[in-house]
């Protein structure tokens, strides 16, 4: 596997790949990687000859309190895995390459509405960072195919908007959500959490599939069942940011008989904010990892 760190020896690579008619998939990360980004990437090569994942801790789409600084970085330890995965090519460019005009300067990429609700309440201006980083990535290395995780369902439905609205040839891949074995949804974050939160962070998989449950079995009282278990988590000790049941194509609110639904959930346990999601029906999970 090549380390490539700039856009002219990234492209020399893919052209090649492209005149031998090999299609490409990339795998955005932010690296410090775990076994939930390793399933992308197995997904990934089941759609495409050549495999590039990007390594890029992006700075804007983290806010001024938010942990940028402190986010885990570890590219040796990354490096190894995505050998290990088969991996074509690691992409881990520096600020410069990606903003050559500097943070302020750049040129941004918004999608509206989308962007400003659940995790853009509370963490105002992320996606935009997120999709003007996306759409650099798609730009630089034009894949065929990019697969992301349903973990962060929200980046997923605001992608996929970008990509159709653009009109960029690009397949949006979904991945499952990797979990411990009590449920808890792999993440980098997770290593913030105390022994003691780590004891009780899973009860925010369990709200989750107990709203699926409860709705699956015509409880349709969704505003109650938001309340419920706002209330359970908090009695836990959660900081609840959202709980939320919505319409999966769009996250728009749920009418009485819509069919498609994802619970999601973000809440705060000491230092840490967790996110989740569920979907509510097989029908929905296929549509959303295209199999
Ligand atoms: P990062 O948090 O590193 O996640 C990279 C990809 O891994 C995302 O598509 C995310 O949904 C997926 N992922 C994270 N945890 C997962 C899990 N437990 N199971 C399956 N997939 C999981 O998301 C980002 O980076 C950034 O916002 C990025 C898209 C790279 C733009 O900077």
């Amino acid at each position: 596997m090549k380390t490539v760190r700039d856009i002219e020896t990234l492209r020399g690579m893919t052209q090649g790949w492209r005149q031998d008619g090999e299609s490409i998939a990339l795998v955005p990360t932010m690296g410090s990687l775990h076994p939930g980004h390793l399933s992308l990437v197995r997904l990934a090569h089941e759609y495409a000859e050549r495999v590039i994942v990007s390594v890029f801790v992006n700075p804007t789409q983290f806010g001024p309190q938010e942990d940028y600084k402190n986010y885990p970085r570890s590219l040796d330890n990354d490096r190894r895995r995505l050998s290990r995965a088969d991996v074509d090519l690691l992409f881990a460019p520096g600020i410069e390459e990606i903003y050559p005009f500097g943070e302020d300067a750049m040129t941004r990429v918004s999608v509206p509405d989308l962007s400003t609700m659940l995790c853009g309440d509370s963490r105002p201006g992320h996606f935009d960072g997120v999709t003007s980083v996306v759409s650099r990535l798609f730009n630089i290395i034009q894949p065929d195919v990019a697969v992301f995780g349903q973990k962060d369902y929200q980046q997923l439905v605001i992608i996929r908007r970008m990509v159709a609205d653009l009109h960029l040839p690009i397949k949006i891949l979904a991945g499952q959500t990797q979990r411990q074995s009590d449920g808890l949804a792999l993440s980098s974050r997770n290593r913030y959490l105390s022994e003691a939160e780590r004891t009780i962070a899973p009860q925010l998989h369990g709200a989750l599939r107990n709203c699926r449950d409860q709705i699956m079995s015509g409880n349709r009282d969704f505003a109650a069942l938001e309340a419920e278990a706002r209330a359970q988590l908090e009695a836990s000790g959660f900081e609840v940011d959202y709980f939320a049941v919505r319409k999966a194509g769009d996250l728009s609110s749920p009418d009485a008989d819509s069919r498609h639904l994802v619970v999601l959930a973000a809440a705060r346990l000491g230092q840490s904010r967790l996110i989740d999601n569920i979907l509510l029906e097989a029908q929905a999970q296929m549509r959303i990892t295209g199999t």
